[in-house]
């Protein structure tokens, strides 16, 4: 991938952190979804009194995309950490999300994990989720 475009999905999933809803854990997570049309869908943690209703930032990030009917993705950057972190940590998708995209994503599909711009990592789908039940499982 090409760095220009992998830092500047960083820089807008950094951003999103900016605008997490997370009074209960203080773990702000913001993630940008690069898809195959070239446009990106930037997405944040949103939680609930409930806990349970809590929406992850990748899952905002799909979300938003799928209800604008786009389904066809190449790259998703994702940021988190603890709002007063001063240094963050990779911040993996929790399963939940990783089933999430291997409903709308192929095996290339690359997800990357960021501390900063210029310090991150990237997996691909099989990589994070392997063995993974997803639509050709049920069409065939
Ligand atoms: N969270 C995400 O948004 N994405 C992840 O990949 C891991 C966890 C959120 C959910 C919750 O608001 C907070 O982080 C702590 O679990």
């Amino acid at each position: 991938m090409d760095e220009k475009i992998i830092k500047g999905l960083i820089s807008k999933a950094a951003e999103m952190r900016k605008v997490s809803y997370t009074p209960y854990s203080k773990f702000n997570v913001g993630a940008a979804l690069l898809a195959k049309n070239g446009k990106i869908y930037t997405g944040c943690n949103i939680e609930n009194a409930s806990y349970s209703a809590t929406n992850c930032a990748e899952r905002t990030a799909f979300f938003k995309a799928v209800s604008e009917n786009v389904k066809e993705f190449s790259a998703i950057a994702i940021v988190g950490g603890h709002a007063d972190a001063e240094e963050l940590d990779f911040c993996f998708p929790c399963g939940v999300c990783r089933q999430v995209m291997s409903e709308f994503c192929d095996d290339d599909f690359k997800i990357i994990i960021a501390k900063s711009e210029d310090i991150y990592k990237i997996y691909t789908l099989p990589e994070l989720l392997p063995e993974r039940f997803g639509p050709k499982d049920i069409f065939g």
